[in-house]
Order: C-alpha cells, then structure tokens, then sequence
C-alpha cells in the first residue's frame, strides 16, 4: 500500500500492534517517531528498525514529550493506552490519566502541530454486553468497564475536535486482534497469545466456560492496513470503523486449529466462564468495506500459521500466561 504522508508519530509504537505500524511506516520510507513509556511495550519489538526510527521514552500524559515527538508529523497514529481491563478497574483514576487525558493531549499536540489527521486505536469493547449480532456502529455503546468508557470518550473527543477545530480524525475499533509480538504474559493477555504459548510448551490450555463462546479474531497486519487505510481516506469527519474480518470462531474451534499446528494432543481443561466475559462477539463490516474499503487479506488458518511460527521461535522458557493456574 502507498502512503501520501512522509513523516508519522505512533504513540505506543513498542507495544504489540504499534510495532507492526512502525514496520509497515518503515517499509514505506516514512519517517517514523516513536513515543512510547514502555510501561506494556518493549524495545525488542523495534529492535530491526531501531536505527531507521526515532524513539523517544516518553508519556503521553505529558505535552512536553508529545510537542517534541509530533514535530513535523502530518499523522498521528494514536495506540498508546493501558490496555489491561482489569488494571483500569483496579485503577480508573491513574488508568483515565493516560486513555483519556492522554488523549486529549494528543489532540491537543495535533491541533498545536497542524497535522493533517489522527488515527485513533478504539476497541469492541464500547459495545460492552449488547447480545445483538453483529455489532455494528450504529449501535448505541454500552460499556462495561473504564477501559470501554475511555475508549469511547476518545472516540467522542476524536469527533468533537473535527467538528470544533477541524482536525481530521478516525477511529479504529479492533475487535480480537492476533498475531506475532502480543505478549502471553498475564491471564488476561489475548487468549490466541496464550495457547499459542501453551502450544509450544507441550500444555494443556484452559478454557473458560463450556468453549462454545465466540470471537472476531483479526490478524496484526490487517489492523495496521486499516491504520493506513485511515491515514489516508478522503475527508474524515470523527468517523468511526469496525476494524475486525465479520466472522465468528468457537474458542474449542480456536484450540483445535492451534493443536494441530503444534501436533499437541493435550485436552483443555474447562473452567468457570470468566465474570463478564461477553458470549458472543463478531464485527459488521459493510461500513468499513463501503467507506474505508478495507477487507482483510488474512484468513484465520494463515494468520494463526504465521502467528505460531514466531511463537515456536520465542517460547523457550515456561511462561506460559496461565501461570501455575493450569
Ligand atoms: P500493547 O500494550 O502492546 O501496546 C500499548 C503500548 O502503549 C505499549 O507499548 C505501552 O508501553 C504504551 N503505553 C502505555 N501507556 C503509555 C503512556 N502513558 N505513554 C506512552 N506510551 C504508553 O497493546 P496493543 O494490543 O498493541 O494495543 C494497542 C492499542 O490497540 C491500544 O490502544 C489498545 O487499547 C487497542 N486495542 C487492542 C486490541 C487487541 O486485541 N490487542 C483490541 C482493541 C483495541
Ligand atoms: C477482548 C479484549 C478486552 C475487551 C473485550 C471487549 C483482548 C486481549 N481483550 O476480551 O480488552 O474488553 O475484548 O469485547 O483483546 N479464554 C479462555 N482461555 C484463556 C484465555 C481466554 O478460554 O486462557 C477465553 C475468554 O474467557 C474469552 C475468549 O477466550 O471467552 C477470548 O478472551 P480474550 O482474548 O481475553 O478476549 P476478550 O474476552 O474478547
């Protein structure tokens, strides 16, 4: 893909998606600069690129580190945020400093700098426990946690400053993204993360719930297409996207896949559904296919291929996500 801007910042460019942004930025010549506090992310993520990038160690909570950063940047890919759920619940005021003043402050930097737009990272999540299928924009939002809420009051921050300042702005809401780089550390990482991790190991995954549970898986590099689909779409006005592939697969589904990858043959283990975990969950897409023109080129079967070979690659200790639980 051909982008039509030559210099972009990418808040939370360590991080797991932001990193795949940055390579893809690279491989276009675009001048790249990084900010990231790595609180989530790390620099291993960048290592290949470290010296065709700028990368500063900074806070999106602070203007004075944003103002260097976004100097000269005519885009501003947004991705920086506390991304746990659970720590925004243990932690709603500390966690709304970043997701939702840090954001504001980068719509603050992007007003101050005249760049020509800003690509915000949203989340499925502001659809919170609305059974209806799919999801699709026109839905009104029903968060259920602070991290749902942040995202969705960036999305609304991201319209208001098109509609009061005229800063061109998009917002990108990723349903369950996947790929290389997303880290299995927590019991709360995404799930593929943690039975890709299994899967190397030999371990048996836990499931939680009766499996049967569904999710709109979406690759990496997809979502960094969306990214630079958005960068680019004519006249944004605070417009928002489903970013996610419009297809549904069981978590039982989903292991069986990883399993006969790996050649594992160990039987999940089945625990009580998660507390608030959603039943079902895919994207409707007609309005980002029509309007964005975005379809994603990467079937679930490629992206986990291409997922468990960097996998295979990296798990050489017993981290396994689930810790001594499973
Ligand atoms: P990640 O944790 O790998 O990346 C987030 C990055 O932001 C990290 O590198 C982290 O160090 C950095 N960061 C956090 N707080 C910061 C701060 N105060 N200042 C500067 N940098 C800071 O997570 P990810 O999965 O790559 O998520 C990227 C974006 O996509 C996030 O906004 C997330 O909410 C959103 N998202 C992700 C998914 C998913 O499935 N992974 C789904 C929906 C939305
Ligand atoms: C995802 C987001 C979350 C967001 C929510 C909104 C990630 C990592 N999380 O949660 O931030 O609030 O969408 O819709 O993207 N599971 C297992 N075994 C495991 C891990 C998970 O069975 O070891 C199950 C979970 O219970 C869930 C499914 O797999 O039913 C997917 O889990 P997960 O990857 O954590 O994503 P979401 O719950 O969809």
């Amino acid at each position: 893909m051909s982008i039509a801007f030559n210099k972009a910042l990418v808040t939370g460019g360590a991080g797991f998606i932001g990193s795949h942004l940055v390579e893809a930025l690279v491989a276009e010549d675009c001048e790249v600069i990084v900010l990231d506090n790595l609180s989530s992310g790390r620099l291993s993520n960048l290592e290949p690129l470290k010296d065709r990038i700028t990368f500063y160690q900074g806070d999106i909570r602070e203007r004075e580190a944003l103002d260097k950063a976004a100097k000269g940047c005519a885009v501003i890919f947004h991705l920086a945020a506390v991304v746990a759920v659970q720590q925004t619940i243990d932690h709603p005021v500390e966690s709304a400093k970043v997701n939702d003043i840090g954001t504001l402050n980068v719509l603050e930097t992007a007003r101050a700098n005249n760049a020509q737009r800003v690509v915000l990272s949203s989340s499925c999540a502001v659809y919170g426990d609305d059974p209806r299928l799919p999801k699709t924009e026109t839905m009104t939002p029903k968060p259920t946690s602070p991290y749902a809420v942040h995202k969705l009051s960036a999305e609304h921050h991201a319209r208001i400053y098109s509609e009061l300042y005229g800063l061109k702005t998009v917002s990108l809401r990723y349903f369950n993204v996947f790929g290389p780089r997303q880290d299995p550390a927590s019991p709360y990482s995404g799930v593929i993360s943690i039975f890709m991790t299994r899967a190397v190991l030999n371990q048996a995954p836990l499931i939680y719930g009766d499996g049967n549970q569904t999710r709109d898986f979406v690759y990496v590099k997809d979502v960094v297409n969306a990214n630079l689909l958005a960068a680019g779409m004519n006249d944004p006005q605070g417009s928002i996207f489903n970013i996610g592939t419009g297809s549904q697969v069981t978590i039982n589904r989903l292991w069986e896949l990883i399993a006969s990858l790996s050649g594992a043959s160990n039987q999940p283990g089945y625990k009580p559904a998660r507390d608030g975990d959603i039943l079902h969950s895919f994207a409707g897409m007609d309005y980002t296919k029509s309007v964005l023109k975005f379809n994603p080129d990467v079937s679930l079967e490629q992206g986990l291929d291409m997922t468990f070979e960097w996998y295979r690659g990296q798990v050489t200790d017993d981290r396994g996500g689930q810790g001594t639980e499973g």
